[in-house]
């Protein structure tokens, strides 16, 4: 079990996440820029976890990040090299998930990547090599992360390293997905793009639920 840090974890994606990871048996800490706010988003996600489960907590950002091994980054793209410049100094060497998706509102259907690309390899240039850079859940929705059971949807992993994919798509297992290698993290300028595809299905079919299932591939649930 790891001691997992979500950074922004107040916010709809973050708390899903948070939910599942806490489920399988993680130590889990909610991060935020207020601690109150922090406190009441543990408070809620302990109250739908089994008895069973360890107790999610809240911290503050660069607590929650100097506790954890593995930090996750669920903020809006406009904070995301903020957040990571602030970080930095006590999240090197540690893994880093990346979960934010560079939207630009108002027109969040359509993909608009930034300059780096994509924002984990904004997250790699601000992060430096010694920090392994994965980035994940782009395209689930928070509705589907707080489902009871496991999810029929699959989740691409691109990573600086294949050890840091490998670690990844344990913990996409953890919380109830099928992930997939997805390669180097020059690939996640795709998966982070795809969301956009995805807001415009959800928009075009009345939906809030879209994803994505790769086909073609044998691929066992436990693997
Ligand atoms: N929502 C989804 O279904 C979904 C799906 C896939 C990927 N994503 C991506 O995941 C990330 C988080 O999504 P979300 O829907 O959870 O976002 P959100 O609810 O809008 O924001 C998440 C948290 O980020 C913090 N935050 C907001 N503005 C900030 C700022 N200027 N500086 C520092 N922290 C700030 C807030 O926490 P505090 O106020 O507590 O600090 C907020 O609760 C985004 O990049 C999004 O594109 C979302």
């Amino acid at each position: 079990m790891q001691r997992i840090a979500i950074i922004g974890g107040t916010g709809k994606e973050g708390k899903g996440i948070a939910y599942r990871w806490a489920k399988a048996g993680h130590e889990v800490t909610i991060g935020s820029r207020a601690i109150e706010k922090a406190q009441i988003a543990a408070d809620e996600i302990n109250e739908l976890l089994p008895s069973t489960a360890p107790q999610v907590v809240g911290m503050v950002n660069v607590q929650a990040a100097d506790w954890g091994d593995v930090v996750a980054i669920t903020v809006p793209y406009q904070a995301h090299a903020e957040m990571l410049n602030q970080l930095k100094e006590v999240i090197t060497g540690k893994l880093v998930i990346d979960v934010t998706v560079p939207l630009v509102p108002p027109k969040v259907h359509i993909a608009q990547m930034p300059p780096a690309g994509s924002a984990g390899n904004e997250a790699r240039s601000i992060l430096g090599e010694e920090t392994p850079v994965a980035i994940a859940f782009q395209n689930i929705s928070y509705e589907r992360l707080m489902e009871v059971g496991d999810i029929d949807c699959d989740v691409l992993v691109c990573g600086s390293s294949k050890q840091a994919r490998e670690q990844v798509l344990g913990l996409v297992k953890d919380a109830g997905l099928i992930g997939w290698d997805a390669g180097p993290l020059e690939n996640a300028m795709v998966i982070e793009g795809l969301t956009s595809v995805l807001i415009h299905i959800n928009k075009t079919y009345g939906s809030k639920e879209a994803g994505i299932k790769i086909t073609g591939v044998q691929k066992d649930r436990n693997l």
